[in-house]
């Protein structure tokens, strides 16, 4: 039997030419040379869609996000998914047999890999964004339920490659995602889509000043910071907080080990191309360190300056949302890009989702080529 080669097919049809399509993989069983594509495939263009994997394994999911930095192991936020405070506790369980391995979706199971009778819920905007699209509007319009990257952002390093796998999609309606931010901007979108923008686009849309800016400038994370926001409220864009003083103080949170704090450089570089990508989580930050050695602590103020630099980039003409298929198998360079939920499911709609991150074994690389 002649054995085909893995294909990559880069999304043409996207005017933000990110994003490709891989045709041909195996990913149970993969060579040296096939992965060596895929990586490839994945620092150039961000996201890569490896299409008609239905029946990959836990294990081998695992396997391939591992292989990205095979020095890794724990899951991308450690054992702190177990706090119940945290905003990421409802929305992720942990498959017993491969704890770096996740289950989200929609919808109530009896089995799935070992976790029994589990209901999982998409999550809705109206839980985590101050303002609400109203009910009567819930199942046609949607929003960006939170822009992030997928990473503690305290004691861990960001995870280099996230996987998410399609095992159940609902039936294809759309809806209408709405930025509801004063601007207008909406698209129409696949229920449940995963939205995506390059942080390498991001840079791109800056003023030289503001590139200046974000070459030289460091972030400061909230410790803890998924139960610190977790009394807050999002904007509308779900683009960062919105500033209210409702974060716990330190007393309210988990032991802080200073050590552990994360001050992380605001712009990333592409281990292939050399490219540089805007990557922050803006709902966790908390001060910018100046390239002039002084703190930026005000957090409406920081908060702001930091949704003046993102929001060009999510424009709809900048984001690629998947349409998924089951047995979609999506990796994308999680210090490249920045994602976001999206959709309203009502309770029939069932959807399950496996997804797959380590906490990277070194720090991110910074524009000077160190690791931070
Ligand atoms: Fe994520």
């Amino acid at each position: 039997m002649a054995v085909k080669l893995l294909e990559v097919r880069p999304f043409k049809s996207h005017s933000n030419e990110f994003g490709a399509e891989i045709v041909n993989a195996d990913i149970e069983h993969l060579t040296d040379e096939d992965f060596a594509v895929i990586r490839n495939a994945l620092y150039n263009f961000s996201v890569v869609v490896i299409k008609n994997q239905a029946g990959v394994s836990p294990k081998a999911q695992y396997e391939l996000t591992r292989r990205f930095d095979p020095a890794s192991d724990s899951y991308g936020h450690g054992k702190t998914l177990d706090a119940k405070r945290s905003v990421l506790h409802p929305d992720l369980k942990t498959i017993p047999h491969q704890p770096q391995v996740q289950v989200i979706g929609n919808g109530f199971y009896e089995e799935y890999e070992g976790l029994k009778n589990i209901t999982l819920v998409h999550p809705h905007h109206k839980k985590f964004h101050k303002d609400a699209i109203p009910d009567e509007e819930d199942l046609d319009a949607t929003r960006f339920y939170r822009w992030h990257i997928d990473a503690a952002l305290y004691a861990l390093n960001p995870p280099k490659v996230t996987s998410l796998m399609a095992i159940k999609v609902p039936a294809g309606r759309r809806q209408t995602l709405r930025y509801d931010d004063g601007t207008g901007e909406e698209m129409d979108v696949p229920l449940g889509t995963t939205a995506f923008v390059s942080g390498n686009r991001i840079y791109e849309l800056l003023s030289d000043e503001d590139k200046e800016f974000v070459r030289t400038s460091r972030v400061e994370y909230a410790p803890h910071p998924y139960i610190w926001m977790s009394p807050a409220k999002s904007r509308s864009d779900g683009l960062g907080m919105v500033s209210e003083g409702k974060e716990l103080d330190a007393s309210e949170l988990p032991p802080i080990d200073e050590a552990d704090i994360k001050i992380l450089p605001m712009c990333w570089k592409n281990p292939l191309t050399g490219k540089l990508a805007l990557q922050v989580h803006p709902s966790a930050i908390k001060a910018i360190h100046l390239a002039d050695g002084t703190v930026m602590s005000d957090i409406a103020e920081v908060r702001e300056k930091v949704h003046k630099l993102q929001r060009p980039g999510i424009s709809p003409q900048y984001v690629y949302a998947h349409d998924w298929v089951e047995g979609d198998f999506v990796l994308f360079n999680n210090q490249g890009v920045i994602h976001s939920v999206v959709g309203a499911f009502s309770p029939e709609e069932k959807r399950l989702f496996r997804q797959c991150n380590m906490a990277s074994s070194e720090g991110v690389m910074g524009p000077d080529g160190k690791l931070y």
